[in-house]
């Protein structure tokens, strides 16, 4: 999978620059776990993503004024992004075999480290968030914050909470509410914190911050509407992961409710609003604008 290349804006230097901070997280936090859960948690985290919500994070951390290097800051977020693809695809989820072009971490690992590697990720990324903040000058307050921000969109109310609805939505079709409603909490809540937490790294005041959450979460669900569309359009090979699983899950997706082009409509949608709440805030950020039509132009 390539980098995200968004309208001629490349994003190949940040891309490098997380991958390389990812790959010192494997040296650094690894050393205390030995065997399959350490190996599992390295072939999860180095895998070949795109990297869009470390790519986001950084985006927002220049566009708010930030100068220092927030890389290692926005791996910890792919950490948390990681961790949620391995649980997604477990067995007592998606049950999925491949992921990001090769075997999920179950299929080449087992259940149980798989599982293990995913829970051992949540506090490696809350020490690397950690670790990052302060490398960055920032003080106890604003790296509590940032940490905060990041478990916050992971947690019950974010994340995790999405992800249990989306199970319990298989075969009980959900309505467009209810459907917006897991979107935004398993997919769009961790895009959104990787935005704010640009801005917040950035010591941005509260009116960047109002515009980056609007903007984050407009993209956010824009992201996972994509990513419905993309199950139906796209292929294995291009995904990098089981195309037609939702139809085979019985999950309840935006095409389903509103047939492919509504759903590519209101998609289109959320990322014009994206573009207006920066335009409003006075934010003049060409590479963000790239990134909010790459989210829903993206063939993988
Ligand atoms: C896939 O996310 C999981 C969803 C939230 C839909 P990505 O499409 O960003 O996955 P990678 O990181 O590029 O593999
Ligand atoms: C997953 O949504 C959201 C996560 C929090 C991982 P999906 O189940 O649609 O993601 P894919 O399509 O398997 O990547
Ligand atoms: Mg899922
Ligand atoms: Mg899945
Ligand atoms: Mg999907």
């Amino acid at each position: 999978m390539t980098a995200v290349d968004a309208s001629q804006v490349s994003f190949s230097a940040e891309r490098a620059a997380v991958d390389a901070a990812l790959a010192t997280f494997a040296q650094t936090y690894l050393c205390s776990i030995v065997g399959p859960v350490a190996e599992a948690v390295s072939y999860s985290m180095l895998g070949e993503g795109k990297r869009l919500r470390a790519i986001l994070l950084l985006t927002a951390y220049r566009a708010a004024g930030g100068t220092g290097d927030a890389s290692p800051l926005a791996a910890a977020v792919e950490v948390v992004h990681a961790y949620s693809l391995v649980h997604d695809d477990l067995p007592c989820m998606d049950d999925d075999d491949m992921r990001r072009g090769r075997p999920t971490v179950h299929r080449a690992f087992g259940v149980a480290s798989a599982t293990a590697a995913g829970l051992a990720m949540v506090p490696l990324a809350a020490r690397a968030a950690t670790d990052a903040a302060r490398a960055l000058g920032l003080d106890d307050e604003h790296t509590g914050e940032i940490v905060r921000e990041l478990m916050r969109a992971s947690g019950a109310g974010g994340m995790i909470g999405g992800q249990l609805l989306d199970l319990e939505g298989e075969g009980a079709p959900l309505t467009l509410l209810e459907l917006e409603r897991v979107h935004r909490m398993k997919t769009g809540a961790l895009i959104n914190a990787s935005v704010r937490i640009g801005g917040l790294a950035a010591l941005a005041n509260e009116g960047i911050l109002t515009a980056f959450a609007r903007y984050g979460s407009a993209v956010g669900l824009a992201f996972q509407i994509a990513d419905d569309v993309l199950d139906v359009t796209s292929t294995t090979d291009e995904l990098g992961k089981t195309a037609g699983r939702d139809a085979e899950l019985n999950k309840s997706t935006y095409p389903a409710l509103l047939g492919l082009a509504g759903a590519r409509d209101r998609a289109d949608k959320l990322c014009d609003d994206a573009c207006v709440a920066l335009r409003e805030a006075g934010i003049s950020s060409p590479q963000l604008e790239a990134l909010a039509r790459f989210v829903v132009d993206r063939r993988s």
